[in-house]
């Protein structure tokens, strides 16, 4: 059955299994598809009506970039915003009005914000003027990333297709879990699979949130709160790496973590079973060695390249032509 139609993707929390699904599939289809030109050219031909706005007012490379293209992919024309000082907001324009405004030229929004909730805040607009256009969370502040988190769904379905999918995977989550959105919004899409058991790898002063751990609880996913690297290394079907979020110190927290107990290294990283997937939403700092690339289990760089794909199907989603694509007879372009 198909999933419901998506408007607003402002955090993880409605998101459910047949949603999930129904994107993954739609994900590959399209980045098969992308592999011949008859191909290309349909995806190509799906939206060129539509426009969209970029506005990513905090630092950002690859989501930018795979949602800039994913656009392309599909036709969709794009402007973009990188920085508020070049915006009406520094002449006072408040940010609901600046939203508003975007608006009325494009037919979704997708943003990056540096504060929590403004995402959210943007769809509580839109859900009360005339003409709502869909807003599309890239990264508010340090609480959600949602469609990094559905990307990594992605992977690691991708990663464990021959094993049955996520469903009974001991996924490992390291390095700062307080202040990572990624990770927050992952643990968010985890009730939607059957036995998964989720360990955290972080130093004390960045431990994951109580609100995330509550969460946890209350849908009885079971995880480990304070687990040692070198103790579960090997216990782990997956590790999600994340690097310190050190633009949020405040007193050079970041400076205190002895990285050894938090990295992949040619020193350990042999100890990972052999099937594991090393996942990491990049950009990356010392948490992950360079030389540890080309191991077969490092996915890091594919996971990225399934972002702009993942960005695809949510566009097709949003704007439901992901039937047109479901519909399109694979073996007539290859
Ligand atoms: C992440 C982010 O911006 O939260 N990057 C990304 O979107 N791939 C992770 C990070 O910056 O550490």
């Amino acid at each position: 059955m198909a999933a419901a139609p998506l408007f607003h993707l402002v955090d993880p929390y409605g998101i459910d299994r047949s949603l999930l699904d129904d994107l993954c599939a739609l994900t590959t289809k399209v980045r098969l598809l992308a592999k011949s030109p008859d191909g290309a050219r349909f995806l190509l031909g799906l939206l060129p009506d539509r426009r969209a706005m970029l506005y990513f007012v905090q630092p950002s490379t690859r989501t930018f970039l795979s949602f800039n293209n994913a656009c392309h992919i599909l036709g969709i024309r794009t402007s973009e915003i990188r920085d508020a000082s070049t915006s009406s907001e520094v002449k006072g324009e408040s940010f609901e009005d600046s939203i508003r405004t975007f608006s009325s030229y494009v037919d979704v929004i997708i943003m990056r914000t540096p504060e929590a909730g403004q995402a959210a805040r943007a769809a509580a607009l839109m859900n009360r003027i005339p003409r709502p256009v869909p807003i599309i969370n890239a990264g508010s502040g340090r609480d959600h990333h949602p469609t990094q988190a559905l990307l990594d769904i992605y992977t690691l379905e991708r990663s464990f297709e021959d094993r049955g999918g996520i469903d009974g995977k001991v996924i490992g989550m390291m390095g700062d879990l307080r202040r990572g959105r990624t990770v927050r919004s992952l643990c968010h899409l985890m009730q939607n699979y059957r036995g998964v058991r989720l360990v955290f790898i972080a130093p004390p002063q960045f431990a994951m949130g109580d609100d995330v751990k509550a969460h946890l609880r209350a849908q009885g996913i079971p995880f480990v709160d304070d687990a040692r690297l070198a103790d579960v290394i090997g216990d782990l079907d997956a590790l999600y790496v994340t690097r310190m979020q050190s633009e949020w110190d405040t007193a050079g927290e970041t400076s205190q973590v002895n990285y050894a107990d938090y990295s992949i290294t040619p020193d350990n990283i042999g100890r990972l079973k052999s099937g594991a997937a090393i996942m990491h939403p990049l950009p990356r700092g010392p948490e992950i060695h360079p030389s540890c690339d080309d191991d077969p289990r490092a996915v890091y760089w594919r996971q990225e390249r399934n972002g702009m794909w993942m960005r695809v199907a949510i566009l097709l989603k949003i704007f439901q032509a992901d039937r047109l694509v479901h519909e399109f007879d694979l073996d007539a372009v290859n």
